[in-house]
C-alpha cells in the first residue's frame, strides 16, 4: 500500500473537557476496535490534547520503528518518569541505546535458561499450594507468582516473602492509578486528597524497599540475576554505577515483568475456561510433553500449542495496551501533517481486532498462529510486544514463563470460571486486566 492510499479521519463524540478519555478507559477494547472505521490514522482527544492513533499495521510499524521521530516524551512521559524513573522503558531516544545495551546481556537466551529454575520453583510452589477443588481469585494469585519470579530473577533467589509483599503493596497503589496520574491536571494531583496522599506514600515506601533490596543484592555476589548483569555491563563500560539509575532500571523491570505476565496468564485461563476444546488440546499436549507435574525450560520446544495460546491471548487482550509517543519534528503520516510535539497513541488493539487482518478477529483461535497460517499476515499485525528498538526486552522471558505456567496448570487441573466474574478492565490501570476472575480448579482424573 502506498502512502497516498492511507486514509485519515476524526473520531466523533468527544466530551468538552475529557475528550475521549471516558470511552477509552471504561471500554477500551470496544472503543479501540471501532477506530479503523474512521480511517487508517484517526484523531481524537485525551482531555484537551489532540492525539493521533495509527490503526493500520503499516502506520503502526512506522511509528514503532522510527523511534527518533516518534520518541518517548511530552507530558505523559514526564508523569510516567515521576513514577517509574528514567529507566529503559520511559527514557527518551537520546538515552535509550546506552540503557538498552546495559540491560540486554541480562536477557540473553543463556541467562533466561538460568532464571528458569526460579520460574519452575515458583510455579511448583503455587500449584502445590492448591487442593482440589480450589477456588481462586485469578489475578492476585498469578500476580504473586509473576512478581515473586521477576523479583527473584532480578535481584537474588534469596529475596524473602516479606520484601516481595512490600513491593506488591506499593505497586498496587502506584500502577493501579497509573493513567489517573498521567491524565489528571497537576493542580488536582497536588491537592491533599486521600488518593494523592496514598500515591505519594506508596512511592516513598517503594523507594525505601528498593534501596534496601539493591544494597542486599549487591552484597550477595550471586551472578545469575538481572542486577548482576547490569552491574557487570556497567563495569565493562568503565562507568560508575549510579544508585539512581539502578533504582530506575530495577523498578522498570519489576513493573514491566510482573503485571504483564500476570494479566496475560489471567486472560489465558479465562479464555481456556470458556473454550473447552482449547483447554482439552492444551491438556493433551501437556500430558504428552511433560515428564513431571511442572514444565521445565527445555519442555518449551514440545509445547507449541501452549505458546500459540499465549500469542492468541496477547492478541485479544494485550497487557501493554496503551503507550504514547511524541513527534520530535514536523512529519507527514497518512497525508496529515503532524507538527513537532504531536502526541501519537500506540495501541495494538485496532490492528489485533481488525477483521480484515484476522478472520473472525474476536474469536479465540490459537491455531491461527500455526506457521503456515501466519505467512500471509502483514508486518506489525502482531504488536503485543511493541516493535523496533523499543520492543519488549522481556518478550522471550514473558512468553517462556506464561508457557511453563499454563502447561503446568493444564497438566494437573481443569479450570472453569465461577459466577461473579467481572471481566471489564480495571479502569485507569497501567496494564489491561479484568476486575475479578474467580476460577474453580479441579484436579484432573487420570484413566
Ligand atoms: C506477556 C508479557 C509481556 C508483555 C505483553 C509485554 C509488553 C511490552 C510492550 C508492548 C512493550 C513496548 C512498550 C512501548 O513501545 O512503549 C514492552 C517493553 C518493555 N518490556 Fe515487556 N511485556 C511483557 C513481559 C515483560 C517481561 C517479563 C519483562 C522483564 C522481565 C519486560 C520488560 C520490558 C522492558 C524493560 C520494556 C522496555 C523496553 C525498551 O524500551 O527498550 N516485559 N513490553
Amino acid at each position: 500500500m502506498t502512502t497516498e492510499s492511507f486514509t485519515s479521519g476524526v473520531v466523533p463524540g468527544g466530551w468538552p473537557v475529557l475528550g475521549h478519555v471516558w470511552p477509552l478507559m471504561s471500554r477500551p477494547i470496544a472503543f479501540l476496535t471501532s477506530l479503523p472505521r474512521y480511517g487508517d490514522l484517526v484523531e481524537m482527544r485525551l482531555g484537551t490534547t489532540h492525539v493521533y492513533v495509527p490503526c493500520h499495521p503499516e502506520l503502526l510499524r512506522r511509528t514503532l520503528t522510527d523511534d527518533r521521530l516518534f520518541d518517548k516524551g511530552g507530558k505523559y512521559y514526564d508523569r510516567a518518569r515521576e513514577m517509574a524513573g528514567n529507566g529503559v522503558a520511559t527514557c527518551a531516544h537520546k538515552d535509550h541505546r546506552r540503557q538498552r545495551r546495559l540491560l540486554q546481556p541480562a536477557f540473553q537466551r543463556a541467562q533466561l535458561a538460568r532464571y528458569a529454575a526460579v520460574m519452575e520453583q515458583e510455579i511448583a510452589d503455587l500449584t502445590e499450594s492448591w487442593s482440589s477443588p480450589q477456588d481462586i481469585d485469578a489475578y492476585p494469585e498469578l500476580y504473586r507468582l509473576a512478581l515473586r519470579t521477576v523479583t527473584r530473577t532480578l535481584f537474588s533467589a534469596q529475596v524473602d516473602d516479606a520484601t516481595v509483599d512490600r513491593i506488591r503493596c506499593s505497586f498496587d497503589v502506584v500502577f493501579s492509578g497509573f493513567f489517573r496520574q498521567m491524565f489528571l491536571p497537576r493542580a488536582v494531583l497536588r491537592l491533599p486528597l486521600p488518593g494523592n496522599l496514598r500515591h505519594r506514600r506508596a512511592l516513598r515506601h517503594l523507594r525505601e524497599t528498593m534501596r534496601q533490596v539493591i544494597a542486599d543484592s549487591r552484597a550477595d555476589n550471586d551472578e545469575n540475576n538481572v542486577l548482576a548483569g547490569l552491574l557487570a555491563a556497567h563495569d565493562a563500560e568503565g562507568a560508575q554505577v549510579s544508585d539512581a539509575e539502578l533504582y530506575d532500571q530495577t523498578v522498570t523491570v519489576l513493573a514491566a515483568g510482573s503485571e504483564t505476565v500476570a494479566s496475560t496468564l489471567t486472560w489465558a485461563l479465562y479464555l481456556l475456561s470458556e473454550n473447552a476444546d482449547a483447554q482439552a488440546q492444551l491438556q493433551a499436549e501437556a500430558d504428552a510433553a511433560l515428564a513431571k507435574p511442572v514444565a521445565t525450560w527445555d519442555d518449551r520446544t514440545n509445547l507449541p500449542y501452549a505458546q500459540r495460546v499465549v500469542n492468541e491471548t496477547i492478541r485479544l487482550y494485550p497487557a501493554g495496551w496503551l503507550f504514547t509517543r511524541v513527534t520530535t519534528s514536523d512529519t507527514e503520516l497518512a497525508g496529515r501533517t503532524l507538527k513537532a510535539g504531536t502526541t501519537v497513541v500506540i495501541t495494538p488493539v485496532p490492528v489485533h481486532r481488525n477483521a480484515g487482518i484476522f478472520e473472525h478477529a474476536d474469536r479465540f483461535a490459537p491455531d491461527r498462529w500455526l506457521p503456515e497460517r501466519m505467512a500471509g499476515l502483514p508486518q506489525s499485525a502482531f504488536a503485543g510486544f511493541g516493535g523496533g528498538a523499543r520492543k519488549c526486552i522481556g518478550d522471550d522471558y514473558g512468553i517462556g514463563e506464561c508457557t511453563l505456567a499454563l502447561a503446568s496448570i493444564a497438566k494437573q487441573w481443569d479450570v472453569r470460571t465461577l459466577p461473579g466474574a467481572d471481566v471489564r478492565p480495571v479502569p485507569l490501570a497501567a496494564f489491561y486486566r479484568p476486575r475479578r476472575l474467580p476460577l474453580r480448579l479441579t484436579r484432573r482424573e487420570r484413566t
